[in-house]
């Protein structure tokens, strides 16, 4: 931990040995800047100059810390634009435009023209790069026509502003870098959102990450431990002219900035100068509920309660039914109407608060709270009021529904949920919903196959009724089974007729026969003249099948990934069950990765891009999607590649939805695939997400090799290939696993990452192994420390998976892609 950064220091070092500073912090439209001049801030505090980020030759001009030993850029002018020599210029013209200039000259960047006579670009010890005019020497600091600090990249210094100048509608936020070797705006920004009580969110892309809440006097409402920050001065200003949030660190010789990183979490760090390293101080979004209200509206978010979810008193689920699966976004229910005539009306106190969402909110800062009971009660749209101050001062009131509202265990407000005189104090009935939610959920599995059966039935007997004119109708898993009271909430999934399915497989011919999957062949076939499908036709022998196939489509229909094989439809008619997926050009990977002739086409970027995209995948289903869904079957050959060689994850037959809290299960039938199994899965029939970890892991190792787990041991002294890559790996010779058939070169850096990844999947013990979202993490960035490899499971092909003589010969299957059972029971 305490390791001081020698690598950076030195490449710092080295990187300000060869630039020099023009002497002072000026810039005059006689002497352009050249790459490799720097300027340095009057208080040596700041540097601007040309940089490169980590693992890139473009040149960029920047500003960064003069006195931090690891170079920080805290500004960029040339962010999308960048110089590909270091030849760039940048310049001050006479009409005082600052420009950036490539290697012919040509203007790539210009700061806009702030129309002074005499300028000069001059930066200062705030880190501000700032046009004024010449004459002035005895300058206001204030007094200047284009400042950096206006047009914000992924840092906030001190005394810069986020938010607001509602004159000129300048709307100065934080935006993250694509990556680290890539300033270029990413997906993820910070912003100031000025609709009602003015809130910052953090953003992805157009949607809502993470909201501070609403600034209710010393800090915002989402973030309780501001106020016991006593080493900064936090502003919040709000008046006609700007709206803005700032803040200040008293004792000057404490760097703190604040950044949205490049996987979206903003956080504020702190330079130790002791250590010579950054430290996080702050992050945010920190647990599930601050995701944006994860509960839906009228729901609270309690980290500390499981599930995370309920309902505020006085409200019910909208849907039992996924509610009980732990999705709650949907949110709730009034169960009494208000009373707006009679007066009738009272409040429910939720303590601790984060306010909800204020975009549709009204503040009054004349009011104190009784008044702002008092109002609230006589507007029939009023939902909630609280205190807009922590202080107690003023008032702030919600006609909307109330949605993203979550509890603290300590420093949050009191908010006031107007509710019907009949749900006050009924708090024994609150109580019970947790009990209730339990019974749902141990139930609710059970309850969705049935339902699935009765409707299939149901939609038979009202088939036959319109038989002819049907194509699409759609097949409903009805929840007013658990609660009549609910308006039948449908998952909707597109219900094909045979006929069409027939007619755009060509009558299920062998011609159209991809081949057979999990419960049956798989056809290709034609919808109209435009889209293709892949048709699974459940083979009628098949009584395991049967289930399978309930399974995948209850799973499947709910979930939505772009590494995710997407379900359009299914068929049910007869003794038919068929299953309609969007059609992957690529196929499998298997019949790219195990193919000498068609590997070569899978370069190292393609590679790597497969292995990020069904990590992404994998990590959706551990944690991302509504369940926690274990697949059980992770290989090669359930890996499908569409037009771009986007990987999709497909075959959700034998995939388990696990509870909220549920981390492993124990099953008396093992089901899966020879060499993808996890040890104590294959031997002990425990899975969890370890076990799709540990598959995961194999599959990295097999991309990478472009062998197979099992088969190259025949050659190899009875090792397999985990045997064989952690062998090449202890003796230093990772590289030797990569295949030959990647021919053009690939950053070694990035393969022995992989590597080391794939090993940290497959290693023995579960607990050892990574989450897949420390995979994704540690495949995404080349900053994150990676622990050292033990051994993996089942290195050996002589292990105790040799149990049976059998087992080779249902191995053998496993290479048509079919999922085999190795032993029934135990
Ligand atoms: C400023 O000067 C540049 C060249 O020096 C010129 O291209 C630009 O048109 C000028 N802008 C104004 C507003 O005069
Ligand atoms: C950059 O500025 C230097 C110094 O004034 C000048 O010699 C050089 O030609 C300029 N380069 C370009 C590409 O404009
Ligand atoms: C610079 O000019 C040369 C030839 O004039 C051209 O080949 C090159 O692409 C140009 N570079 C840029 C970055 O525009
Ligand atoms: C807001 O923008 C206007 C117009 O550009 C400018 O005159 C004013 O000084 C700005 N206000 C602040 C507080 O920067
Ligand atoms: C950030 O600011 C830019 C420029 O003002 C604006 O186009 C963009 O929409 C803002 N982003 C958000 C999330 O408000
Ligand atoms: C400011 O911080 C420095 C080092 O962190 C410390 O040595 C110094 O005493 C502090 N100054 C004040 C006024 O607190
Ligand atoms: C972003 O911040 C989070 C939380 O501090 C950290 O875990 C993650 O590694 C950071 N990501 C990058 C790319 O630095
Ligand atoms: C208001 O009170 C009257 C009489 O007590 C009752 O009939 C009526 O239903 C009440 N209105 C509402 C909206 O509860
Ligand atoms: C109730 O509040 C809404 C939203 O603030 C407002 O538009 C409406 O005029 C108010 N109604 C009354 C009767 O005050």
């Amino acid at each position: 931990m305490r390791r001081p950064p020698i690598f950076p220091s030195l490449l710092f070092f080295l990187s300000t040995l060869f630039s020099y500073s023009i002497g002072g912090d000026i810039l005059t439209p006689t002497q352009p800047l050249t790459d490799g001049q720097t300027l340095i801030s009057a208080g040596r505090i700041f540097e601007l100059g040309f940089f490169s980020p980590a693992n890139s030759n473009n040149r960029y001009v920047g500003i960064w810390y003069h006195k931090v030993s690891v170079q920080t850029v805290v500004w960029v002018a040339n962010r999308q634009h960048p110089i590909s020599e270091r030849k760039g210029n940048l310049s001050i013209t006479a009409n005082g435009t600052l420009i950036i200039t490539d290697q012919n000259s040509t203007t790539i960047w210009s700061s806009g023209s702030s129309g002074l006579a005499n300028p000069v670009a001059q930066l200062l010890d705030t880190g501000n790069l700032i046009i004024r005019q010449t004459s002035d020497d005895t300058h206001d600091p204030n007094s200047f026509a284009w400042q950096s600090f206006d047009h914000p990249t992924d840092t906030l210094l001190p005394s810069m502003k986020l938010g607001w100048n509602l004159t000129s509608h300048l709307n100065r936020n934080l935006t993250a870098w694509t990556s680290s070797s890539d300033p270029a705006p990413g997906y993820y920004s910070m912003a100031m959102d000025i609709q009602g009580d003015p809130e910052i969110f953090l953003w992805n892309g157009a949607h809502r990450v993470w909201r501070a809440g609403p600034w209710v006097g010393q800090r915002f409402s989402g973030v309780p431990e501001m106020k016991t920050y006593s080493m900064f001065k936090f502003d919040f200003v709000n008046d006609q002219d700007e709206i803005y949030y700032s803040f200040n660190i008293f004792n000057e010789s404490i760097i703190s900035r604040l950044i949205v990183n490049q996987s979206g979490v903003t956080q504020r760090m702190v330079w130790l100068e002791q250590s010579q390293m950054w430290s996080i101080f702050w992050f945010a979004p920190k647990d599930q509920c601050d995701n944006v209200s994860p509960c839906g509206p009228f729901g609270v978010c309690d980290p500390n309660n499981s599930p995370i979810c309920d309902c505020l008193q006085g409200f019910e689920p909208k849907s039992p039914t996924n509610w009980a699966l732990r999705d709650g976004s949907e949110g709730c229910k009034r169960k009494t109407a208000r009373d707006c005539r009679n007066g009738t009306d009272g409040f429910v106190t939720v303590s601790d608060a984060k306010l909800p969402d204020t975009s549709g909110s009204t503040v009054d800062m004349s009011l104190n709270l009784d008044q702002c009971r008092a109002k609230c009660l006589t507007n029939c749209s009023c939902t909630a009021f609280a205190s807009a101050k922590t202080s107690g001062d003023g008032c702030i009131i919600w006609t909307t529904e109330l949605t993203d509202l979550r509890v603290f265990g300590f420093g949050g407000q009191d908010l006031y949920v107007r509710v019907a005189a009949a749900d006050l104090g009924s708090a024994s009935d609150h109580s019970h919903r947790n009990d209730i939610i339990a019974v749902v959920v141990g139930s609710v599995l059970g309850i969705l196959l049935l339902g699935f059966i009765c409707c299939c039935f149901w939609k038979k007997k009202k088939r036959t009724r319109r038989q002819a004119q049907s194509t699409l109708g759609s097949v409903s898993f009805a929840s007013n089974y658990i609660d009549e009271s609910t308006e039948g909430r449908e998952l909707e999934l597109p219900l094909f007729d045979l006929g069409t399915i027939a007619a755009a497989t060509n009558n299920f011919s062998i011609q159209n026969k991809l081949g057979e999957g999990g419960f049956g062949p798989v056809y290709k076939g034609k919808l109209g003249d435009e889209q293709e499908i892949a048709v699974k036709r459940l083979a009628k022998t098949s009584v395991q099948g049967l289930d399978e196939f309930k399974n995948e489509v209850m799973l499947i229909a709910k979930l939505q990934h772009r590494n995710l094989v997407r379900l359009l439809g299914c068929c049910v008619q007869g003794e038919e069950r068929m299953l309609i997926y969007e059609y992957m050009p690529n196929r499998s990977l298997d019949a790219f990765l195990f193919d000498k002739a068609k590997a070569a086409l899978l370069d190292w970027r393609t590679r790597y891009h497969i292995i990020v995209g069904i990590a992404r995948g994998i990590l959706y289903l551990h944690q991302d999607s509504r369940f926690r869904i274990i697949h059980r079957d992770l290989k090669a050959s359930n890996i499908l590649l569409d037009k771009e060689m986007n990987p999709k994850i497909s075959d959700f037959g034998m995939a388990r939805i696990f509870g909220g809290d549920e981390t492993e299960a124990n099953t008396r039938r093992v089901v899966g695939t020879y060499g993808y199994m996890s040890p104590e899965y294959a031997m002990d029939g425990i899975f969890s997400v370890k076990s799709d970890v540990f598959s995961f892991g194999v599959l990295v190792l097999e991309i990478i090799s472009g062998k197979k787990n099992r088969g190259i041991y025949l050659s190899h002294r009875h090792v397999n290939l985990l045997g064989h890559a952690w062998s090449s790996w202890k003796e230093g010779n990772g590289l030797d696993l990569v295949d030959d058939s990647i021919v053009h070169s690939f950053p070694v850096s990035e393969a022995l990452r992989c590597i080391k990844v794939g090993l940290l999947c497959v290693q023995e013990h579960p607990e050892d192994r990574p989450t897949m979202s420390s995979v994704v993490l540690m495949l995404g960035s080349e900053n994150t420390p990676l622990p050292d490899p033990k051994q993996p499971g089942f290195v050996s092909t002589k292990g105790p998976l040799e149990i049976d003589s059998s087992s080779s010969k249902q191995d053998s299957l496993t290479v048509n892609g079919l999922s085999v059972t190795i032993f029934e029971g135990r």
